[in-house]
C-alpha cells in the first residue's frame, strides 16, 4: 500500500516531498510553520496578506501607526479614495517578512509566498508590483498567485532579474480560469511552474459561487490533467481542499497529481499563528458549526465558523490603518454596508452589520475563523486533556502523519 512518502514532486532536477502547506493569511501560516515544512523537505507557504501589520507584530515596526497618523483626518470620512499605501514602507515590510523567513530556512525544502490579487490596496497594480518584486528581492523560492485571475500579474515583474529563477504558480478552481491565465501570459514564454487546483472544500475564499457544493475536486483535477496532456504541457498539478489524510493525498498522487496542498490540519499546530484559544474552537467545531457565506467584501464566498466574533460586527471601517480591500477607486463593500446601517441608526451606540464583514480588521485580530470544510474532524487528530481542551500538535507531527499514513489512519500525538 502506497504512502505519500513513496512519491516525489519534481521541479527540474530537484526532488521534494510532495506536501505543500497552504498560504493562510493573515499570518496564520506563519514563518515558523512554513519553515517546518521546508526543513522536512516539502514546501511551506507564508502569506503576504497585510504584511505591514504582520511586520509590526513580529518585528516591532510601526508601519500601521504611521499610516493611521497620516490619514487620521479621514477617519470619519466616507470617501476613502485618499488613503494610499506608502510603497516604500510596503516594500520594507515585505522585505522584513520574506528576508527573515529565508534567513531562517534549513533543509532541502522550499518557501513560497501566497499573494492574493484581491488585496487591491487602493492601487492594485502598483502595490502588487511592489509585493511581488520585493518578495523576489528577498530571496523567496516561489510565488503562488491566488484569489484572482492574475491575468496581468506576471507582466508586473517580467523584467525582474529573478523572473525565470523564482517558481511561479497559480491557484485555479476551474479549467477555464487556467486557460485564461495561460493564454494571457503566453507572451512571456514562461509557463507556470505548478498549478494548484483548489476545490470547494478549502478554507479561506472559494473560487466558486454559492453553488460550490455541486463541484468536486477530483473531477476538476481530472479535467485539468487531461487538458494539459492533450496540449503537451508538463506542469505539476497540486490539488487542495479537503485532503485530510495521507491516504486522501495518495489517491490524488496516483491519479496524476504531483503534490498536494493542505492547510486545515495545520491550524491546530503550535506553529500556526492563530491564538491558542481559537485553535481550541477549531478542535471543538462540529459539522453544523461551519458555513460558507458572502460576508467577505471581496465578493467571493468564504468558509468560516458560524461563531466567528467578526460576524455581525458593525465596527467602523478601519481603512486608514489597513485598507487592503479598497479597490482602485477607494471603495469596499463593507464601507457601503456600514454607511447604510449608520444612516438607518444614526443615534445607535453600536451598529451591527449583518451582510458584510470588515475583513481587514477581523482577520488581523483573528476574529474571522476561516477554515476548511473538514475542520470538524480535527478533534480526531489529537487527544483530549483532563481539562477538556485538546493537545496542540507540532507541525512536524502533522506533516509526518500525512507522509506516512495508510488506510486513512491518523496517528495521535504521543502521550
Ligand atoms: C485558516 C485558513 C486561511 C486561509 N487563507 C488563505 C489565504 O490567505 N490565501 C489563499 O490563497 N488560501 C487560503 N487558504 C486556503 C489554503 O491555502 C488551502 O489551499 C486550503 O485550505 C486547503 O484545503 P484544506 O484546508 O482542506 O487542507 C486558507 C485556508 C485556511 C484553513
Amino acid at each position: 500500500m502506497k504512502r505519500v512518502d513513496d512519491f516525489r514532486l519534481k521541479f527540474g532536477k530537484k526532488e521534494l516531498v510532495p506536501i505543500m502547506t497552504g498560504g493562510m493569511g493573515v499570518d496564520i501560516s506563519t514563518a515558523e510553520l512554513a519553515l517546518v515544512a521546508a526543513r522536512l523537505g516539502g514546501i511551506g507557504h507564508i502569506s503576504d496578506a497585510m504584511v505591514p501589520t504582520v511586520s509590526d507584530r513580529r518585528f516591532k515596526t510601526g508601519f500601521v501607526k504611521e499610516k493611521q497618523k497620516k490619514y487620521k483626518y479621514n477617519v470619519a470620512n466616507r470617501d476613502k479614495s485618499d488613503v494610499h499605501f506608502n510603497l516604500e514602507r510596503l516594500a520594507e515590510a515585505t522585505k522584513l517578512h520574506v528576508g527573515r523567513t529565508m534567513e531562517a530556512k534549513q533543509g532541502d525544502g522550499l518557501i513560497f509566498i501566497n499573494t492574493m490579487e484581491k488585496l487591491t490596496m487602493n492601487s492594485p497594480r502598483d502595490t502588487l508590483r511592489v509585493r511581488l518584486s520585493t518578495a523576489m528581492d528577498g530571496g523567496i523560492d516561489g510565488i503562488t498567485l491566488s484569489a484572482g485571475l492574475h491575468l496581468g500579474s506576471l507582466a508586473l515583474v517580467a523584467d525582474h532579474p529573478r523572473f525565470r529563477d523564482v517558481k511561479f504558480g497559480i491557484i485555479v478552481s476551474s479549467l477555464r480560469a487556467l486557460q485564461l491565465f495561460l493564454r494571457k501570459n503566453a507572451r512571456f514564454d514562461r509557463l507556470p511552474d505548478y498549478i494548484i487546483v483548489e476545490g470547494p472544500l478549502a478554507g479561506g475564499h472559494l473560487g466558486f459561487g454559492m453553488d460550490w457544493a455541486q463541484y468536486d475536486l477530483k473531477t476538476i483535477v481530472e479535467e485539468i490533467v487531461r487538458y494539459l496532456k492533450q496540449e503537451g504541457l508538463n506542469i505539476p498539478i497540486i490539488p487542495a481542499g479537503g485532503i485530510f489524510t495521507g491516504s486522501d493525498a495518495v489517491e490524488f498522487l496516483e491519479a496524476g497529481a504531483a503534490a498536494v496542498q493542505v492547510a486545515t490540519r495545520f491550524t491546530v499546530t503550535k506553529e500556526c499563528g492563530l491564538p491558542d484559544k481559537v485553535k481550541q474552537e477549531y478542535f471543538k467545531a462540529r459539522e453544523e458549526d461551519v458555513e460558507v457565506n458572502l460576508l467577505s467584501p471581496t465578493g467571493y464566498p468564504m468558509r468560516m465558523l458560524k461563531k466567528s466574533p467578526g460576524i455581525g460586527s458593525g465596527i467602523r471601517p478601519n481603512c486608514e490603518a489597513y485598507g487592503y480591500l479598497l479597490d482602485g477607486s477607494g471603495n469596499c463593500a463593507y464601507i457601503e454596508a456600514y454607511n447604510r446601517e449608520l444612516e438607518r441608526h444614526p443615534d445607535a451606540d453600536t451598529l451591527s452589520v449583518k451582510d458584510k464583514m470588515c475583513l481587514c480588521t477581523h482577520m488581523r485580530n483573528f476574529d474571522c475563523w476561516t477554515c476548511g470544510h473538514y475542520v470538524y474532524r480535527l478533534k480526531d487528530t489529537s487527544r483530549r486533556l483532563p481539562d477538556g481542551s485538546y493537545e496542540l500538535l507540532s507541525a512536524e507531527h502533522v506533516f509526518n502523519d500525512y507522509l506516512c499514513s495508510t488506510e486513512h489512519r491518523i496517528v495521535l500525538p504521543a502521550a
